[in-house]
């Protein structure tokens, strides 16, 4: 059967998907022949952009440990990718058993993954919703059923915040969330950074401009604004490869092949709530 033949309703095989090429970077089976053109170009300026995508899913997997080690039990990963493994819950489950995971993506063929994926995986679920409508997404009966918002949350948005626009107001997106969180819990976010060499930071904006995986490459200060509100954890806000926690159990060293700045430069930052916000406000739940 062709690629064209097998690709789901609702999705326009010419116009390359965030999900299937970052599925394409990480040597997944599932992208088209414009996903794999789309990221050749990529490659072809930035040669290590598949050990940074790599490095940014090992982040999150040394992030949602981290917080599994803590005792947050729920997480709703928000920008899920296509299922790889391991994915949240596996990695999660693996401390602790009875962890709630929900997955929110708004691709259409990450839905049909995961929903294949998490049919015997009760505590699993997932949701196709977009980001942009955080109230949509927290007032879901199926996030709401498995996540107990008064008890610490580990909420993900990692390798998603870079596709929200300015005029999408991620810092307001944020601090919906922000508010639905009780102290305990957690941001884990990655973000693609202004100091990348700039012509990746061309070839991209060029190559995405006016599609959904349009990229907005922000400073390290405009990426600590969408922080704001959380105590950063560790070493703050660093290269997604060199994340670490000195004394964590599960410190292991940077990864060798990317020492040094790579074209693409993605930075990673977990940020725990340690009050309601606004002590006059307390989280909603
Ligand atoms: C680069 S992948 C990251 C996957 C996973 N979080 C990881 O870091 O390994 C980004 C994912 O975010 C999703 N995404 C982008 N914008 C979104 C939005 N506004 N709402 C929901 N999902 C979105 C894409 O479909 C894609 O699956």
């Amino acid at each position: 059967m062709s690629e064209l033949e097998r690709v789901p309703p609702g999705v326009d095989p010419r116009v390359p998907s965030v999900a299937r090429v970052y599925d394409y970077l990480l040597g997944g089976k599932d992208h088209l022949a414009v996903d794999r053109a789309f990221a050749d170009k990529l490659l072809a300026v930035a040669p290590e952009t598949r050990q940074v995508a790599r490095a940014n899913r090992l982040f999150l997997v040394r992030a949602v440990r981290h917080l599994a080690r803590r005792g947050v039990r729920q997480f709703l990963d928000l920008g899920t990718g296509i299922p790889t493994s391991p994915s949240v819950h596996e990695v999660a489950r693996e401390i602790v058993p009875d962890c709630r995971v929900v997955y929110v993506d708004y691709d259409p063929v990450v839905r049909l993954h995961s929903e294949v994926l998490l049919a015997s995986s009760p505590g699993v679920e997932a949701v196709q919703a977009d980001l942009r409508e955080p109230g949509a997404i927290l007032g879901d009966p199926r996030v709401t059923r498995l996540i107990d918002f008064s008890q610490p949350v580990g909420v993900l948005m990692v390798g998603i915040l870079h596709f929200i626009l300015d005029s999408e107001d991620p810092a307001g997106i944020i601090a919906d969330f922000r508010t639905w969180m009780a102290p305990g819990s957690h941001l884990v976010l990655t973000h693609a950074m202004a100091d990348s060499a700039p012509e990746a930071v061309a070839q991209l904006s060029t190559a995405t401009a006016g599609t959904p995986a349009q990229s907005v490459f922000r400073t390290r200060e405009e990426v600590l604004r969408l922080a704001e509100g959380f105590e950063l954890i560790g070493p703050g806000l660093a290269p997604v490869h060199e994340w670490r926690i000195p004394d964590d159990d599960e410190y292991e060293p940077p990864i060798p092949l990317l020492e040094g700045v790579p074209a693409v430069r993605i930075d990673a930052a977990v940020g725990r709530v340690t009050s309601s916000p606004d002590s006059a406000e307390p989280a909603r739940h």
